[in-house]
């Protein structure tokens, strides 16, 4: 899988990353991460867990991705087909805000991002998906609906919900990412939050 380090792209290997994650018994996945806020933030607080940050867009990754965070590691990758690297290793996922093909992959069932989040992830695994109504509204659903069928889909995908919670301006000021702080002050901060557990069949 393709490694990303400020402008220096790696190559990393199964048995690289397995070295690198040798003695973390927690690994955390944030798919979507955009420019990497979360995974550093979380990484400073959590040094017990290691987190993987992944988007298709290297650009936004540039800055954060240099961090020296012996707990981070970020990936350049398509969510609709997640590296096989990763196979079993992810213990928790988070999906902050997904637009583009990452929203339209969870609303339309898409098999390669479901199928690619079952491999990568350990039985039991948790999964918190936030989503807002602006993205929402541009893959043509409104917040209710388009988080009630994507709740359906990762339900059906063997993802059970273990809370559905609406995301005030208050909640979203506290989310360490740089879209939540965006949407906090921006005109429409509506925003539904889905908290996951994968289930052990
Ligand atoms: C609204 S931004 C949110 C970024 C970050 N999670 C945050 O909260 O600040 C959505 C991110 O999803 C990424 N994305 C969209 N489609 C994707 C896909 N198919 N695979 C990987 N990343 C994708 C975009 O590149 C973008 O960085």
């Amino acid at each position: 899988m393709e490694t990303i380090r400020g402008r220096q792209s790696r190559e990393m290997n199964a048995m690289d990353l397995r070295d690198l994650l040798a003695g973390y018994e927690t690994i955390s996945l944030d798919l979507g991460t955009g420019d990497g806020r979360f995974v550093c933030k979380n990484a400073e607080q959590n040094t017990g867990t290691f987190f993987i940050g992944i988007d298709s867009c290297r650009e936004n990754l540039r800055v954060n991705s240099q961090r020296k965070l012996p707990n981070a590691l970020f990936v350049i990758a398509n969510a609709q087909s997640l590296p096989r690297e990763l196979g079993g290793l992810v213990s928790c996922v988070s999906i902050n805000f997904p637009w583009g093909s990452l929203i339209e992959g969870l609303l339309n069932n898409d098999a390669r991002l479901l199928d690619g989040l079952a491999r990568a992830t350990r039985p039991r695994a948790m999964m918190d998906v936030s989503l807002n109504a602006d993205a929402l509204a541009s893959a043509g659903w409104d917040l209710d609906s388009g988080a009630n069928q994507i709740e359906w889909v990762l339900n059906a995908a063997g993802w059970q919900t273990r809370s559905r919670s609406d995301l005030t301006a208050r909640d979203l000021r506290e989310i360490p990412t740089t879209w939540a702080k965006r949407l906090a002050f921006g005109r429409n901060p509506r925003a539904t939050r889905l908290a996951l557990r994968k289930s052990s069949l």
